[in-house]
């Protein structure tokens, strides 16, 4: 893939795409950051070599006007990282119909309206996509079952792209990240100490006997740029916690 590098990111605005982000920066791409938030990408809007917008994933109108604007700017995509998501935690007797929907419009439909609208590039720049799995798509866990399986959707539409792709060199993995400290837990409701709880107990029964950091699964995302015999793979990046 070409060294000055053209890329897109969702969820730009903080956690693992932030962390992605700042390292495709630092390799001197140029970043369009997208993100529900305008005012959470003012960090990115500063930087040079960027754009920025703010796009609900699963608006395909507002994911459309985003692809077209990076387009008209730079005229190609060849990276792209799939991260904006939400995390729902409830037991299957307390979950309700409008949060399941609006939990798999914005993990699956907002990953796919994203791919979708950028394929054309992708495939001029025969690129390569990263999606954002999780462990608890490869392991079951209590409590977060809707969650787990709109990642496990995310793991197998990796795969089939994959496959879908790869006559015109489109490179389509995932990494599924263990319980990594960032602000997903409080985008779900948990309060401070909740979240210290729920961290604290995860990083108990890791094989590493930590959480993970945001740069750390970072690092394994940017590693598809270059890794560039590898398609179809959902990488647990999680301590162990996916064998354990
Ligand atoms: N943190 C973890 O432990 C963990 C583990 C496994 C997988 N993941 C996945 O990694 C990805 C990034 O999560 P994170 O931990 O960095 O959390 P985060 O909350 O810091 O980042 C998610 C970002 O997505 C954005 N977003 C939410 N809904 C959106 C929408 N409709 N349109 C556009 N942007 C939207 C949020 O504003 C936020 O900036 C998510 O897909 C998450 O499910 C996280």
């Amino acid at each position: 893939m070409r060294s000055e590098l053209v890329a897109v990111v969702t969820g730009a605005k903080s956690g693992l795409g932030r962390a992605t982000t700042e390292l495709l920066l630092e390799r001197g791409a140029r970043v369009a950051g997208w993100d529900v938030s305008s005012e959470g990408l003012r960090w990115l809007s500063e930087r040079e070599n960027t754009l920025t917008a703010a796009v609900d994933v699963a608006d395909p109108t507002q994911v459309a006007a985003a692809a077209a604007e990076v387009r008209s700017a730079w005229g190609r995509v060849d990276f792209l990282v799939n991260s904006a998501g939400v995390l729902l935690v409830g037991a299957l007797a307390d979950v309700e119909a409008a949060e399941v929907r609006r939990l798999f419009d914005i993990n699956v439909t907002g990953t796919t309206l994203v791919t979708q609208a950028l394929l054309p590039d992708l495939i001029a720049a025969r690129g390569a996509v990263v999606n954002l799995s999780s462990t608890v798509a490869l392991k079951p866990s209590l409590s977060n079952a809707h969650y787990a399986a709109s990642k496990a959707a995310v793991a197998q539409l990796t795969r089939c792209w994959a496959l879908e792709l790869a006559p015109h060199g489109v490179r389509v993995n995932a990494v599924a990240p263990g319980p990594t400290n960032t602000p997903l837990f409080a985008a779900a409701g948990m309060d401070v100490a909740v979240k210290e709880t729920f961290l604290a107990e995860r990083a108990s029964t890791n094989p590493l006997g930590r959480t993970g950091e945001p740069v750390e699964v970072a690092r394994w995302i940017t590693r598809f740029i270059d890794d560039e015999w590898v398609t179809g793979h959902v990488i647990p990046v999680d301590g162990g916690m996916s064998i354990s």
